[in-house]
């Protein structure tokens, strides 16, 4: 299958009718559908599908085991709630393109060759962003993956068991870790760098990943009636929330950092009830760590609570020689990015690892906004058969 086919295949899966976005979210059953049909896709070039202990999918062609380690490609299929179709997709869609354009050539690899597809890279449902990824890496602890729960209280164990993947071996998996040479990962540029440089060049090199992290805030309050409870006795958590709102984009401007409250539970949630708990989500990144932390500590002491840490992953710079030969070969821009990606926790793990980012004209993503020209995409395929041939 064409590329255009191949992606012409995946958009009706988890496409919400109403804003035109994505809800592809880890185990389940449209996360099921997409491995599915990447599985089918492998299996039709010949290769063979195999699952880690993260259940991330590992197609290969040759033997890692015998021949290895090997050069891969790949990316993620889940998508953030109303995400776009390219952010994950574009380069799970582009390996098996760039695939069959070597193949087309009469190209072989000296090296075995695999396609990765990483398993909850958003952690849009269970809280924790590249789940997969840590979790093989160690960089997440296997207990507190399986426990991780999702907004109606079922654990990330309950939902891999469902969707047939055993929770027992959730855990660091050095064995798939050991067939990976080098990793490439073709992602949407989610921001502006390309479509605004004047080289206009439509693929771009990673250079680094921003230090980032989310972390949870806990406001507390008294639950009372909205038309009876004066003013002045009110214990309203949304007070707090607000302060630490404006806090967040006051430090950030400040600290040459980003932040963003994007997620909230609010108890019990009545028009006419002031709320007794406001969960907020605060996310948090820049180029500096200390300013990173800088921002968060202001945005508890405004809301007058100490945010709890979920993840954090520290400045990730991508192997420098791999992104310098990529870059000449390509004669790419090279750019950093505030995005989080499977490249930066493999490469934090001493894979070396690289990223291709893809022109996105609207410089908008996890949004239904986010896009690429075809043409564009093209042009990626291209690239990565070019960074396959050269480094396989
Ligand atoms: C994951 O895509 C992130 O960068 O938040
Ligand atoms: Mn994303
Ligand atoms: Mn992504
Ligand atoms: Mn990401």
């Amino acid at each position: 299958m064409t590329f255009d086919a191949m992606w012409a295949d995946l958009q009706p899966v988890g496409r919400d009718r109403r804003s035109g976005g994505y809800r592809r979210f880890a185990w389940t059953a449209e996360d099921g559908a997409l491995r599915e049909w990447f599985t089918g896709e492998a299996a039709g070039r010949g290769l063979d599908v195999v699952p880690d202990r993260a259940g991330n999918l590992w197609a290969w062609w040759g033997d890692p085991d015998a021949d290895g380690p090997g050069l891969v490609v790949g990316s993620h299929l889940d998508s953030v709630p109303d995400g776009g179709a390219f952010d994950g997709p574009l380069g799970v869609v582009s390996a098996l393109a760039a695939l069959d354009v070597l193949r087309a050539r009469g190209w072989t690899p000296s090296r075995p060759l695999g396609i990765a597809v990483f398993s909850d890279e958003e952690g849009a449902r269970f809280g924790v962003a590249c789940a997969g990824s840590r979790i093989i890496t160690g960089a997440l602890d296997p207990d507190r993956a399986r426990s991780l729960t999702d907004a109606d209280g079922t654990t990330v164990a309950e939902a891999m068991a469902a969707a047939g993947h055993d929770p027992v071996q959730v855990g660091p998996d050095q064995t798939t870790l050991a067939r990976v040479g080098t990793f490439v990962e073709l992602h949407v540029e989610q921001g502006r760098a390309l479509v605004d440089a004047p080289d206009e060049a439509a693929v771009g090199v990673a250079s680094a990943i921003w230090p980032h992290g989310r972390w949870r805030l806990d406001l507390r309050g008294r639950a009372d009636h909205a038309g009876t409870t004066r003013l002045e006795d009110r214990d309203d958590p949304m007070l707090h929330l607000a302060e630490a709102i404006t806090a967040a984009r006051r430090a950030a401007g400040e600290h040459d950092a980003l932040a963003t409250i994007g997620k909230l539970r609010v108890e019990p949630g009545g028009v006419n009830a002031i709320p007794s708990r406001i969960t907020a989500w605060l996310d948090a990144r820049g180029p500096v760590e200390a300013d990173v932390r800088a921002v968060v500590a202001a945005v508890g002491a405004a809301a007058g609570s100490e945010p709890v840490e979920e993840s954090w992953t520290g400045s990730t710079a991508f192997d420098a020689g791999l992104r310098d030969r990529l870059a000449a070969l390509l004669a790419a821009p090279v750019l950093p990015t505030g995005a989080g990606h499977d490249a930066g926790i493999l490469s934090a793990a001493g894979i070396p690892a690289a990223m291709l980012f893809v022109r996105n004209p609207t410089g908008v993503s996890h949004s239904p906004e986010e896009h690429a020209e075809p043409a564009d995409c093209h042009r990626g395929v291209e690239a990565l058969a070019r960074v396959v041939e050269e480094l396989g």
